[in-house]
C-alpha cells in the first residue's frame, strides 16, 4: 500500500511544511515508493484508512505537528509512523523544558529566562529590563518557547528594544524565552536511527545574508541562505555529533532529530534547540546534510518508513 506524507496543517509554519512535504514526496517517488501528500484536516484519519495507507511520515512543523498532537492521532488508529512518539514530543517541543533536560545531562545551552505574557504584564517593562540585564546582560535573543522557522524571534542589542520584541514574540506564543546572545557560527547536526544504531550526519553551517539572521522569508529563499560544510577540526565535528546523539537520547526522541548549535571561535558551543520534525525543504539543513553524508533525503525517508512498518 501507499505511504502518507502528512504536510500542511494549521501552524504558522504551514507553508514550510507544504514545501517539506513536496520535497519528500518527490524524493520518495524518485525511488519508486508510492507516496502521497495528505493535509492535516478533519478527514485525515478517515482518508488514511480509506486509502489503505501502510505508514505515515509526518512533515508537519510547529503546533499540532511537533507537539505530539498528530502523533497521538496516529497512535489512536494504530498507524505506523516515522518520528518521535507523542509523549516525547510533548516534552521536547517546549524549548524551556527541553533545555532544562539537556542542561541536566551536561549539554551546554544558553542562559535564558522564561517570561510569560502574563508575567510581562504583571511586572512591567522597567522592572523587566532591569531583571534581564542583571541575569543576561544587554544583548539577548527573544523567541517563542514553542514554534520554529525563526518566526517571532528577534535579536535585541540594548534592552530598550526588549519590550517591543517581546510583544512581537507573544503574537506567536504566550511563553517567551529570553536568552543570552552567543556570537558564533550556526551549525546543525541531524541524527538518524539506523539498523546500526544512532548515526549523526555531517554537520552543516548555515549563514544568512547580513541583516537577515532572524528573517523568516530569508530562511527559505535560496539567495539569502547558504549551507556549507563547516570549517572545523575533525575532533570538533565528532564532538558535535556526539552531543547531537546525546540530545536525541536525553529528549527520548525517535528516528530523526536535528540539534542546532552556535559554535564560537574558541571552539565552545551551546545547543539552541533540538528539532523534532526538521524541515526538508530545498533550503533546509536535513537534505543538505544527507548529501554531505553520502545519502539522500529520499533514501533516509524510505529507510525510516521501512523501519516503522517492520
Ligand atoms: N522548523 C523548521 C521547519 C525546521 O526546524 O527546519
Amino acid at each position: 500500500g501507499p505511504v502518507a506524507v502528512i504536510a500542511g496543517g494549521l501552524s504558522h509554519e504551514r507553508d514550510v511544511s507544504l514545501a517539506s512535504g513536496r520535497n519528500l514526496v518527490r524524493e520518495l517517488r524518485g525511488l519508486g515508493v508510492e507516496a502521497h501528500a495528505y493535509d492535516f484536516d478533519r478527514n485525515l484519519l478517515h482518508t488514511l484508512e480509506h486509502d489503505k495507507v501502510v505508514a505515515a511520515l509526518p512533515a508537519l512543523h510547529g503546533q499540532f505537528g511537533e507537539d505530539g498532537e498528530i502523533q497521538t492521532l496516529l497512535e489512536l488508529i494504530g498507524m505506523p509512523y516515522v518520528g518521535s512518539r507523542s509523549r516525547a514530543c510533548r516534552v521536547a517541543y517546549d524549548k524551556g523544558t527541553a533545555r532544562e533536560l539537556l542542561r541536566r545531562d551536561g549539554i551546554p545551552v544558553p542562559d535564558s529566562v522564561g517570561l510569560s505574557a502574563q508575567t510581562f504584564r504583571d511586572i512591567g517593562a522597567a522592572a523587566l529590563m532591569e531583571f534581564v540585564m542583571q541575569r543576561l546582560g544587554t544583548r539577548v535573543v527573544v523567541k517563542p518557547s514553542r514554534g520554529g522557522s525563526t518566526l517571532g524571534v528577534a535579536g535585541v542589542d540594548g534592552l530598550a528594544a526588549l519590550p517591543s520584541a517581546l510583544v512581537g514574540t507573544y503574537a506567536y506564543c504566550e511563553d517567551a524565552l529570553v536568552e543570552r546572545f552567543h556570537v558564533g557560527v550556526d551549525v546543525s547536526v541531524v541524527v538518524l536511527e539506523t539498523a546500526d544504531g544512532l548515526r549523526s550526519l555531517e554537520p552543516v553551517a548555515i549563514e544568512f545574508e547580513k541583516g537577515h539572521e532572524f528573517d523568516f522569508s530569508a530562511r527559505y529563499t535560496a539567495e539569502f541562505v547558504s549551507l556549507t560544510r563547516p570549517d572545523l577540526p575533525q575532533e570538533q565535528i565528532e564532538r558535535l555529533g556526539d552531543v547531537a546523539r546525546q540530545a536525541h537520547r536525553t529528549l527520548g526522541l525517535r528516528d530523526v532529530s536535528r540539534s542546532d548549535f552556535i559554535v564560537s571561535a574558541d571552539g565552545s558551543f551551546v545547543v539552541l534547540e533540538t528539532a523534532i520534525t526538521p524541515g526538508t525543504t530545498e533550503t533546509s539543513v536535513f537534505p543538505f546534510a544527507c548529501g554531505l553524508s553520502g545519502t539522500s533525503l529520499g533514501e533516509v525517508a524510505r529507510d525510516l518508513l521501512a523501519r516503522a512498518i517492520e
